[in-house]
Formats: C-alpha cells, structure tokens, sequence
C-alpha cells in the first residue's frame, strides 16, 4: 500500500533529508530562466533540502530541476506548485465573475481544462480553490473567491476542486487541489489585507468554515494557511484550526503549506520572537511545508536536539508529503508531468478557447435593462465605443492570471469588430483613463456619441486594483469615469454600460440613471467574444451577483444573510430607534442573486409535500416557472430558508438550494427540490451541528431581494 511504501522511504531518511521534504521555494526567474543563476538553491537540491518549488513553469523547465532533484541520495522527487487560479495558458474569468455564474458544471469543466494545461506544463499542483468567504468589498482577494455566501462557496469549492483532481491523483491530467487560506482571512479587519481577524467560534463554524470542510470531503489534496491571526493566534500556529479541526475531526488527510513566508511572518505578528520559535510553533501547530519563509530547514533539527519538537510532529509532516508524491506517481517517474510534446498539444488549444468563451459569457450578470435596449440590433449602423477599457487587453487577465508575454486577449472593442459586419461601423474613443482626474478627452467621447445609434460605454477598474493586497478604501468607480458616464448620458443616445471590475464597485449615478449595465468582471483570453456575443443577443446573460454590492463603503460589511434585530428597520427606512442609518437606506444598490436575463420568468404554484417534517424526513418543493419573455434563457431559482426561532438567532434568509434551468421562449417547467434535516441544520450554542424544532419560512426567489414565492412549514 501507499502507507507502506511511505513508510520504507522514511526509514531510509535522516533528519536533515525529512526536513527538506517539508522546505519549498519559489523557483522564479533563477529556475524558470538560466537555473544555474541560484547555485544555492540547486545544490540545497541535489542535498536533499526542497520537498517542492513554486513558480517553475514549463514542461522543460520542471524537467531541468527535477533532473537536480534525482542527484540527492535518495532521488525523492519534488512537488511543483503554481498558483493556477482562474486558468494557466488560456485565461479563465476571475473566480468571482465564474462564481457569477452559479454553473457548477461549467466552474469544473473551467477548472479541469486549467489542470489539463498546468499537468502538460510539468506543476503538479495548484494554489486554488480559495474558498474564503468574503463580505467586505474593499478587500481585493474578493475577486479570487466565491463571494460571501456558504452554501454557494461550498458548492462552488466542490466543483472547483473535482475539476483539478478529476479521475483523482495520478492521472496525468490532475492537478493536486489546494483550499486556502485556512483560516477565516477573508474576515480581515476593516478588509485591509494581512489584517487580523477577530470572529466569534459560531460565525467561523456557520459562516467560513464550511467550504473548507467542502473541500475535505471533496478530496482537496492539500490545504494552505492563512497570514492573518484568528482571535490573536496565527492561523500558521494555530493548532485548534490545522490539528483539532483539519486533520482531526475532518480527517483531513493531505498536507497543509504555510503561505508565503507565512511562518516567518509570526515574529513581526508579536507571536514568536524569531523564526526558530516560530518554527516550533508552526510545526506544533500543524504546518506541514515551509512555503519561502526559511524557518523549518533552519532550525527543526536544533529544535529536535533540544527536544523541544518531538520528531514523531516532522514525521507524520513528512508523511503526509510523500504519501501525494506517491499518488502522484512521482516516484514512479518524476517527470511523467513533464513532456514537451504533449505541453505543445494541450496548451491553448482550440477546446480549451471554447470553454474559456462560455465561461466568460455565463460570468456576466445583467444589472439593469430598462426600455430593453439590450440585446442589440445587428443593423445598427453606427456604435460609439467609450471608456478606458474598451480597447484594452491587459486588463480582460484580470488579477492572478499566469501570464504569457506577448499573449493576445481579445478586448471588448476587438470582439465587437469581429461580431459586426461591414454594415456597422464602430467608432471609438478613450473618453478618460482608468484613474484620471482630467476631462480633456470627454469632447471626442461625446462627439462620437452624438454620431452614433447606439453608445457602449466600458468603464470600471484595471486588473490590478483589485488582487492580493489590493485592499482600498474607496471602491467607487476610479477617476472621473462617471463624470464621463453622465456625459455620454446626457447626450440622450442609448447607453449601454458594462463595468469590468475585480470586486463589487460603487457607481450609484450609474445605476439610477443609465438604463443598461452589464456588469462584466474581468472574463479572460476570451472577454471581448463573450461581451459581444452578450451585447447582440447571440448568449442571453443569466448571472447572479455571488456577492452584494453596496450603496456606500460606510455600509460594509453588508450581506444579504444577515441577522435581525430587536429593532429592525421598517421598509428600509424607518430610523426612529430603529437599526439603521439616518442618511442611507440599510439595504444594498444589487442584492446577492440579482441578475436579469433579456427574458422574463413568471414564478406560481408553489407545493409543498408536507406542512410538517421530522430530522429524518424530507418535504419536496415543487414549482411552476415560466419564460415569459420573448428569447430562450437561463434562470437560477434561489430557495431561501429562514429558521425563525432557535437557541442561537438566525439569519433573516440563507441560501440552500439553487438550480440553474433554460426554459424555451414560452415554456414552462416543473421545479423540484428537497428540503432535508441537511438544510435545517445550523450550530448551537455548544457549536453542535443539528435541528431544532420549530417553524420555518422557505422562500423561492430570482435574487434575496426578490422572493417570489413563500411559505412555511414545521420541523417537529
Ligand atoms: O498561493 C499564494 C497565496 O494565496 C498568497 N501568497 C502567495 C501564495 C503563493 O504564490
């Protein structure tokens, strides 16, 4: 067996050698480019000093240090990792704009033609799925997650990491999957990045961790940990997290890789007072691998002498590693990954362009249509093409991609020149930069609106304000672009705004006054094909937003599963000793789940099974939707319970079931789902999972703030 096999090559280790299984790198330009430029890091190889490295890419590139890896004594192989987070050669959308989709199938297939080209490219494995929840917009890793609803994000965790592990480890194409950052760093304090997070123990077991857990049961192969403190602890010594919970009552069988300098990073937090302390602590606290802080090669073995780290912590650490470099089918052959020719094959590849365009077109969430002025006319003679994204390239990457010099990304303006025909004409201009604060280019802008039938106005953010420490304190749209918006606006031409954005943007004139938006994230190596294939009705939008957005940063943290209090806010603008704020409604600008579609859905006859359920029974949900509109199209049917009494309070709705269903123009479908103790579960004061008696309230909806249908029933 595995174990066995484990167990034979660690007999056969000294300590120094188990201690560089658990040290990784980063490979960076002194591997991916001439390797000999770092004789350090490569003679540390050849010693048996490195479990694994980052940032090596390329089928030859990974084979050229792998070669170094198979001189140390005992030739054991090492782990090439890669942060692989929304594709590697073709672009996906960001995670969040594919979240948008609420496609579970469509995020697998995205991330298995992501694994099918890093395997090819000789990594093993990926720094992805981040599956931390997310309810503060200024945070800039918003973009790299699911949002900020639980089920949602278990969900989606799920999805992503089958599609990395597909037929499971050692297939050639599967990627090992990584659930990070574990945990709660979403929650950092003020969403200012690195920030401490400071959580109650039943808002960290209802809230964030469950896609975790998802992530366990789904088989993610490793875990990563988080920069931030928990309560005052560092996540990477935080032994209640990483053994208690992980690799205790989950089960969790993979290793767990600090983040980068992670360990290290406990000196400055005020938890260790150097790194070989800090080394000792993250050991005990269940950190498996060293990523780039230099603290286990360092000082593990001193710490063994002086017995203050049992040797038993580094060899279940160092048996945890071996074990996925066995079912990787690395000892077999170290360089099974690293074949040029079958690299040359996969990489970029027609299918894999396919799948990154229907990915982009389902991330698109339809903020507003009003006077249906979208989808448009292919018989437009003249459209204005405004604002400082619509030719841009660079930007459609978004945050975290793998990036390849001289790649070409299709541009919103290029993808429109390929869809209209000679009939249109496009004229274009820049209007304003992303940032400006001059208006000098708004006369050419609005002299092309005038020109033209029909004005597309790109506006929103470049690739890099939104990412790993991208926090920010002003999440409205950037520079003087809604001035240029109002501009346009006011030229009284049919305006249609697509925002392109890493995280929730705050555009209020925008939304009240333009009668169309579109909101676009940033969608990849196919953005501009997949936002023209939008703009002229060629794919109907069917995105929700998986996150809400806000009227005012003063409102955030602002989710839609909130909890109720003693003095709810009537309508929404009661303030009279009531919960609320004098100079703002409490509720959002877009509510999670909103997105329109260029059809319509008419929601009625809602059956319940039973009135009545017992923990071990079930009620089935049936009800009618209709597309009543004019184009086939995609709905997500939201079923939302509320549990309205219970010995800790709930929230006013959660998410717990969805489908994603294409109706016909016209037609009408049956809708079915099962409610089960499952979804009525939620964590008691003892943070004991289970069901309480009581009534609930179920609600059927196309977005939180648009329930259209209700009822309620009993849990005996
Ligand atoms: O995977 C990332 C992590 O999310 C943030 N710090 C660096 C890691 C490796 O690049």
């Amino acid at each position: 067996s595995i174990d066995q096999r484990v167990d034979s090559v660690l007999k056969l280790m000294t300590l120094d050698e188990k201690i560089g299984q658990l040290n990784q790198y980063t490979g960076d330009r002194d591997a991916t480019g001439p390797i000999t430029n770092n004789p350090n890091k490569l003679i540390e190889i050849r010693d048996g000093k490195l479990g694994s490295m980052l940032n090596v890419r390329g089928a030859k590139e990974t084979r050229e240090v792998q070669e170094v890896a198979m001189q140390s004594r005992l030739r054991i192989p090492l782990i090439f990792g890669l942060d692989v987070i929304h594709g590697y050669r073709v672009t996906f959308p960001i995670p969040l704009a594919e979240a948008a989709s609420w496609d579970l199938p469509a995020m697998e297939l995205a991330a298995r033609v992501a694994a099918r080209e890093t395997a090819a490219s000789g990594i093993h494995w990926t720094f992805a799925p981040m599956v931390d929840i997310a309810r503060d917009p200024r945070w800039g890793r918003v973009m790299e997650g699911a949002g900020e609803d639980t089920y949602l994000g278990s969900q989606i965790a799920i999805a992503r990491v089958k599609g990395f592990q597909g037929k499971g480890l050692g297939d050639l194409d599967a990627i090992m999957a990584c659930a990070k950052h574990f945990a709660a760093y979403g929650a950092a304090i003020a969403g200012r990045d690195y920030n401490a997070v400071d959580m109650s123990e039943h808002t960290l077991w209802e809230f964030y961790l469950p896609p975790f857990k998802a992530a366990v049961d789904a088989g993610a192969a490793t875990f990563m940990n988080a920069f931030n403190t928990l309560n005052g602890i560092p996540a990477t010594a935080n032994s209640y997290l990483q053994r208690d919970i992980l690799k205790g009552k989950w089960g969790f069988k993979g290793f767990v890789v600090s983040d980068w300098g992670s360990i290290g990073e406990m000196v400055p937090h005020g938890f260790a007072k150097d790194k070989s302390q800090a080394a000792e602590q993250a050991i005990k606290g269940g950190s498996d691998m060293d990523m780039e802080s230099r603290s286990y090669l360092p000082n593990l073995a001193k710490l063994v002498a002086e017995k203050k780290v049992p040797v038993a912590l580094i060899d279940d650490a160092v048996k945890r590693v071996l074990r996925k470099k066995f079912e990787l089918g690395l000892f077999e052959d170290p360089y099974r990954f690293s074949n040029v020719e079958r690299q040359e094959k996969e990489l970029n590849s027609a299918e894999n362009k396919k799948a990154a365009l229907s990915m982009a077109e389902k991330s698109m969430v339809l903020l507003k249509n009003e006077g249906q002025i979208l989808p448009l006319s292919k018989n437009l003679k003249k459209i204005a093409v405004i604002g400082p994204l619509a030719k841009s390239e660079e930007d459609m990457h978004g945050f975290w991609s793998v990036l390849w010099p001289n790649d070409k990304l299709i541009s919103l303006y290029q993808g429109l020149q390929d869809k209209v025909g000679k009939g249109t004409e496009l004229v274009y201009a820049k209007g304003c930069g992303i940032s400006d604060t001059s208006k000098t280019g708004f006369a050419e802008a609005i002299a092309a609106a005038k020109s033209a039938d029909v004005v597309i106005i790109a506006a929103g953010e470049a690739f890099d304000m939104t990412g790993e420490a991208k926090s920010k304190t002003n999440i409205h749209l950037p520079g003087v672009q809604e001035d240029l918006i109002k501009e346009i606006q006011a030229t009284g031409k049919p305006v249609v705004v697509l925002m392109m954005a890493g995280r929730p943007l705050i555009f209020n004139w925008t939304a009240d006054h333009v009668p169309s938006i579109l909101y676009t994230w940033w969608l990849g190596s196919e953005a501009g094909h997949a936002m023209a294939n939008v703009l002229f009705g060629d794919y109907n939008p069917a995105g929700k937003l998986p996150m809400t957005f806000p009227r005012d940063e003063g409102q955030i943290p602002v989710y839609y599963n909130y909890y109720s209090t003693g003095r709810p806010s009537m309508n929404d603008r009661d303030t009279r000793y009531r919960s609320a704020y004098l100079d703002m409604p409490n509720s959002p600008k877009f509510a999670f789940g909103h997105g329109l579609s260029y059809t319509t859905f008419a929601y009625s006859n809602l059956k319940l099974s039973s009135k009545q359920i017992n923990a071990t029974g079930q009620i089935k949900v049936d009800l009618t939707l209709k597309n009543t509109g004019k184009y086939d199209g995609e709905e997500v049917v939201q079923l939302y319970l509320q549990d309205k009494v219970a010995s800790v309070v709930r929230p006013v709705k959660e998410l717990k079931d969805f489908q994603k269903v294409m109706l016909k123009a016209g037609e009408t479908k049956t809708i079915s789902f099962t409610i089960n103790k499952e979804k009525l579960a939620f964590f008691n004061q003892q943070l004991k999972w289970g069901t309480e008696p009581g009534d609930f309230k179920l609600m059927i909806g196309t977005a939180s703030d648009q329930i259209k249908l209700e009822d309620t029933f009993v849990l005996n």
